[in-house]
Order: structure tokens, then C-alpha cells, then sequence
């Protein structure tokens, strides 16, 4: 088990996690797109927020368990979907899915994880949301829903925010191909990190393999047949996806509130707020700048999910006091996973939960619906 005064913050585990993978997978992970200005304006919007602490509130039990989307779960934080996580980390994609089912928080596998859904439904069991990239070909669109359905997910999340994918200039400069092109240069990379490298030749080079199996027989590469397989979705997609999926469906990468405005009424069960990590358009707001008008638009009582910049349990009360009810962290997951392995991720859920209950004592906050009365307002603001 990780001491805590080796690894007291998350900084730490990503710092830890730099030296432990290559070159070129830190590139694919850390990237935004452009010049980062996106991916910066995540962190400075987000310390710009500031939460006022409370005395004389007596001896404060904060309750952490909430629930959305039909099911309780013990804090309001998440595992956000990323597409080759086994990349970043071997086996990255059970080890989460475990974590989040013991930790009783969800798990959302990505389109293009490194594992099939049927490999990790049952893993994640009740904590288990499934992120689909929308397939352009209905058919191939609901053999996938039947299949996540299938392996137990019980949450589709419809990603609408990459209708094409962007430049990503760092992951260009750092040569990354997907599935990875052995050039010198990335083999002089992995042959540094000796520990990923023996793990990824145990658990196999990653692939999309969910993409993999809709390939056209003899093709190109799967990542250029990934590419042909999907699609930039519209209203008319989101109705047929209504109709299709039984279960809770949810829209991530909502950042405009004229179409959160409209997403109750399509059907939809929650909005996620997201700039994709900052990841897709450089020149987008702060998610969290985004936040508040969003939930203005879909009014007190409709589920809003947040993610993009989220850094530590502070920044988690932060969206909170904004008004998400639940928010997801994509990066700082797999940091700790490669700063530690599946002990990475089992201290960052504690690490969390504690950190969370640690600061609404600081503001005498005994519920999670005490926190937007805690933000501080200079007026300047929002
Ligand atoms: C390496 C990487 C891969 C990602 N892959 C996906 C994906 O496959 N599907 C998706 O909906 N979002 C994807 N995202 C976006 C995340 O789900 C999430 O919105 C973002 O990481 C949140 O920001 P954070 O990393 O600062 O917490 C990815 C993000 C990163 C960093």
C-alpha cells in the first residue's frame, strides 16, 4: 500500500506517473489540442473559484452518498471515459472498472478503450456506463447498444463534442500512431520504461478491438476504419439513440446552455459538461466557466454531470458549488494507476472521499446541497 506521506497529492502520482510511462503515451495522455490554451483555462478558471470556510458550525459528519441516474452511489465522483487507457497503463481498464465497483462510484468505458465491452461489463457490474462514439451505419450503432446492453452497462453516454477529431499537435510532434509504430525513436521510449513495457507485452499491444470487430475484412488500419465508422451526430441521431437504448442516457460535452436548453425534452436523462479535457476546440471556454449557465438552462432539478480540469477533491467541491451534482475526472485516474498500479486507483478513491470529507467540515457543510451557498462571490464573477 502506498505510504500517504510518499504520494500525499495528485500531483504527486503524476509526476510519478511521467517517469513510469513513454514518452509518447505521457504525449497521448496530457495533450489538449493546439496550444493547450483550453486545456490550461481548465486549471486557472478552475483556482479562480473560491469557497468561503465556516466556524461555529459544531462537529460536522459530512455525507458524501448521492444519487443519480437511478442508483446510490458513495461520493459524487466518477471515472471519466478514455479511449486507450490500456495504453497509458496495462490493463488500465479492469483495474478501474474493479476500483469503481468496490468504491461504489461509476466507471465509463470508452468506444475506443483497449477492451470490449463484454471483457469489462462484468467487472464494473452495477458501476459500469458504456460512452459511444456515434457509428455512422445504424446497424453497426445497434449491435454495439445490444451489446453493452448485454454485458451489463446500464448508462449510455452519447459523445457529442468530437465531430471531427482536432490536430492534437503534441501527440503529431511525439509520433504517435495508433495502434504504436515501432519506430526508433518510440522503441528508445519504451525500452526507458521497463515496467509498462513488461506489462503491455503480458496483457498484449493495445488495439480498439470494439472497432476492430466492425473492420471491413481485409482493410486499412483499424484506427483509419475507427475514423470511417463514425459519425458527428444530430438531433435526429439523439432520437434515434432515445428510442434504441432502454436504459439512462446521458450527452457529454454539452458546453452551450441554448442546447442544454433542449435536452431535457429530447429525452435525455443527464447532461455532462465538458470540454473533453480540453482536447477538441482550443478556443472554448473553461468547462467550468460553462457550468453555471448550463444548469440555468436545464433548470434546479435535471442530473448535470461535470469533468475537464479536475485535479483534486477542492476542484470536485468547486463544480459542485457551480452546480453539477456529480463530477468525473478522466486524467487523474490514470495517473495513479501508473504512479501505482490498481493500488494507484484504490488511494485515489480514499484519497478523494477523505479530501472531500476534510473541506466541508473547513465550510460546515453537512450535505453536498449545502456547498453552492459556500462560494464565494466577489461580484466580479459570473
Ligand atoms: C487520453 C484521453 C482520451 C480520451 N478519450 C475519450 C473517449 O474515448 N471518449 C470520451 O467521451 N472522452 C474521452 N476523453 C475525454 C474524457 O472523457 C474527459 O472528458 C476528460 O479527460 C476530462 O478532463 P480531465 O482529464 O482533465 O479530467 C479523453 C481524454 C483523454 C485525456
Amino acid at each position: 500500500m502506498a505510504p500517504d506521506y510518499t504520494h500525499p497529492g495528485l500531483s504527486d502520482l503524476a509526476r510519478r506517473a511521467r517517469r513510469r510511462i513513454p514518452h509518447f503515451v505521457w504525449e497521448y495522455l496530457d495533450c489538449g489540442t493546439g496550444t493547450d490554451d483550453a486545456r490550461r483555462r481548465n486549471r486557472h478558471a478552475l483556482d479562480r473559484i473560491r469557497l468561503v470556510p465556516r466556524g461555529l458550525a459544531g462537529e460536522v459528519a459530512p455525507r458524501l452518498s448521492c444519487s443519480l441516474l437511478g442508483q446510490t452511489w458513495s461520493m459524487p465522483v466518477g471515472i471519466a471515459p478514455i479511449g486507450m487507457s490500456g495504453l497509458v497503463w496495462p490493463g488500465a481498464e479492469e483495474i478501474l472498472a474493479r476500483t469503481a465497483r468496490d468504491a461504489g462510484i461509476p466507471y465509463c468505458l470508452s468506444t475506443v478503450a483497449t477492451r470490449t465491452p463484454e471483457e469489462i461489463g462484468s467487472v464494473a457490474g452495477p458501476s459500469g456506463w458504456f460512452q459511444l462514439y456515434p457509428p455512422r451505419d445504424a446497424e453497426i450503432r445497434r449491435d454495439i447498444l445490444r451489446r453493452a446492453a448485454g454485458a451489463g452497462f446500464r448508462v449510455l453516454v452519447l459523445t457529442i463534442d468530437v465531430p471531427v477529431m482536432s490536430r492534437r499537435e503534441r501527440q503529431r510532434r511525439a509520433g504517435i500512431r495508433v495502434p504504436p509504430r515501432l519506430s526508433p525513436r518510440i522503441l528508445w521510449q519504451i525500452a526507458q520504461r521497463p515496467a509498462w513495457a513488461l506489462g503491455t507485452l503480458r496483457h498484449g499491444i493495445p488495439g480498439l478491438p470494439l472497432m476492430a470487430s466492425y473492420a471491413p475484412a481485409g482493410g486499412t488500419s483499424v484506427a483509419r476504419a475507427d475514423h470511417a465508422l463514425r459519425t458527428a451526430p444530430d438531433t435526429a441521431y439523439l432520437a434515434r439513440l432515445r428510442e434504441e437504448w432502454a436504459g439512462p442516457l446521458v450527452v457529454k460535452g454539452v458546453m452551450d446552455p441554448d442546447l442544454a436548453a433542449t435536452l431535457p425534452d429530447a429525452g435525455v436523462d443527464a447532461v455532462w459538461v465538458s470540454n473533453h479535457g480540453g482536447r477538441q476546440l482550443d478556443a472554448a471556454p473553461a468547462a467550468i466557466e460553462a457550468l453555471p449557465a448550463v444548469r440555468r438552462a436545464v433548470g434546479p432539478g435535471f442530473p448535470v454531470i461535470f469533468d475537464s480540469g479536475v485535479e483534486s477533491a477542492v476542484d470536485v467541491l468547486r463544480a459542485l458549488a457551480l452546480g453539477a451534482d456529480f463530477v468525473m475526472l478522466g486524467r487523474a485516474w490514470h495517473h495513479a494507476v501508473a504512479a501505482l498500479g490498481a493500488e494507484g486507483a484504490r488511494y485515489l478513491a480514499r484519497m478523494l472521499a477523505e479530501d472531500l470529507a476534510v473541506n466541508m467540515v473547513q465550510m460546515g457543510a453537512a450535505t453536498l446541497s449545502d456547498l453552492p451557498a459556500r462560494r464565494w462571490r466577489s461580484g466580479s464573477d459570473d
